[in-house]
């Protein structure tokens, strides 16, 4: 068989691979006898061990992960392609190539550059997002596609985990974290945040910052564990327990965002208790406080609207989480963390400790307790929980 295209096609993998252009490879058209494995794909992922390549091996039912130093990454993609694959692509930050097997069994490449895929690639490797599109974990949770690029259902998504990095890098000085910081997400779910927090925060750190995510989906722990284990992030795990019942001890950051109703309470609660230095939260539905609110006195002309008072509890729950988080000796801002055509969920609760107090500074109590008298509120979980 004609080598030349072949050879020229390998090295090209090579030179991209170590020049950082390579975005993706994929391995297609599977002629063998063994049609359970549907393609290849390959990206380049930053590991403990260095800078590898990770296969994904694409079975009609699952997903066999392994990573390969580049010469051995070179020989797998070499016996796959004599043996079972009749086509491939490649797509580096400057052009896409496509080597496919002839008739006559010699090999051919066709080169495409400026399309609008590529463009598009090249723009989301180029824009300066904290979290780059290219990150391997991104395709293991299905954020981005078999070659690199963002899906269309979770553009959203990007954004809002980008905008939570940037939030969190400049409330977060990374040169004054302490040598064993620890980090907590409640209420993890599919675990965007915590890998995309797990990815930012260790990448000069990765044996002292630790992450573990919280959450009452086992299944969800459960591919979230084995993700983390073929990025090889030792110290990012996922543990299936409620928030209520996971016992907490030297916490440097808790975050949770968009765990549910008074979850979001429970786990400021487990912040504040373990002295936590960042508490970081966005709020999701606000119920616990709806159904606490008085509905008569002057408030019923705002009430009587159904939105209003949903939005009105909204106010009122996070102004007195914020005053709690404040009677605790926590600096706290509440942002707009991202535009509310992504999400209406859009608030950030940030809380950084800046005091130590012996009780929870009566002046912030005493605020609780007036703005809870002028809104006819009976009840809010997190005072409760705190006991102020
Ligand atoms: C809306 S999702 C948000 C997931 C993730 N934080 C994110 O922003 O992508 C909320 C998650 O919190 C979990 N959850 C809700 N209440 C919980 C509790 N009390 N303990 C543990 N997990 C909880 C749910 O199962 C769900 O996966």
């Amino acid at each position: 068989m004609h080598q030349n295209k072949f050879d020229q096609f390998k090295s090209i993998i090579a030179t991209s691979f170590e020049s950082k252009k390579l975005i993706s490879l994929r391995l297609l058209d599977n002629k063998s006898g063994d049609i359970d494995l549907k393609q290849i794909i390959v990206k380049p992922i930053e590991l403990k061990t260095g800078y590898q390549l990770q296969f994904v091996f694409r079975h009609k039912t699952k997903d066999i992960t392994k990573n390969y130093t580049l010469d051995d990454a070179l020989n797998v993609i070499e016996q796959n392609l004599l043996e079972s694959f009749h086509q491939s692509e490649l797509i580096t930050t400057t052009e896409i190539q496509h080597l496919s097997r002839t008739n006559t069994n010699n090999w051919k490449i066709k080169i495409k550059t400026a399309d609008s895929q590529l463009k598009s690639l090249v723009h989301n490797k180029q824009k300066k997002y904290l979290i780059p599109a290219s990150a391997p974990y991104l395709f293991h949770l299905g954020v981005t596609n078999e070659s690199g690029m963002i899906k269309s259902a979770m553009h959203s998504k990007f954004k809002q985990i980008n905008k939570f990095i940037e939030i969190i890098s400049t409330v977060v000085d990374k040169a004054q974290l302490s040598k064993e910081f620890s980090v907590l997400d409640m209420g993890s779910g599919k675990g965007y945040l915590s890998f995309a927090l797990f990815d930012y925060l260790s990448r000069e750190n990765r044996d002292t910052v630790s992450i573990t995510g919280i959450e009452l989906r086992g299944g969800l722990v459960k591919t979230c564990n084995y993700i983390s284990n073929i990025c090889e992030y030792d110290n990012l795990n996922f543990v299936e327990s409620y928030i209520q019942d996971f016992k907490v001890e030297n916490l440097g950051m808790l975050i949770a965002l968009h765990a549910c109703n008074t979850a979001t309470d429970d786990a400021i609660f487990k912040g504040i208790n373990s002295n936590a230095k960042y508490i970081i939260c966005s709020p999701c539905c606000h119920k616990q406080v709806r159904n606490s609110m008085h509905e008569d006195g002057a408030i019923t002309s705002i009430t009587r609207h159904g939105i209003l008072k949903e939005r009105q509890a909204e106010i009122l729950t996070d102004t007195i989480r914020a005053l709690i988080l404040e009677a605790h000796g926590y600096k706290t801002n509440i942002m707009e963390f991202i535009s509310s055509e992504h999400t209406s969920k859009n608030l950030l609760i940030v809380a950084k400790k800046s005091q130590n107090l012996d009780k929870p500074n009566p002046v912030k109590v005493q605020e609780i307790e007036s703005l809870k008298a002028i809104f006819g509120i009976k009840r809010h979980y997190l005072q409760e929980l705190t006991k102020i």
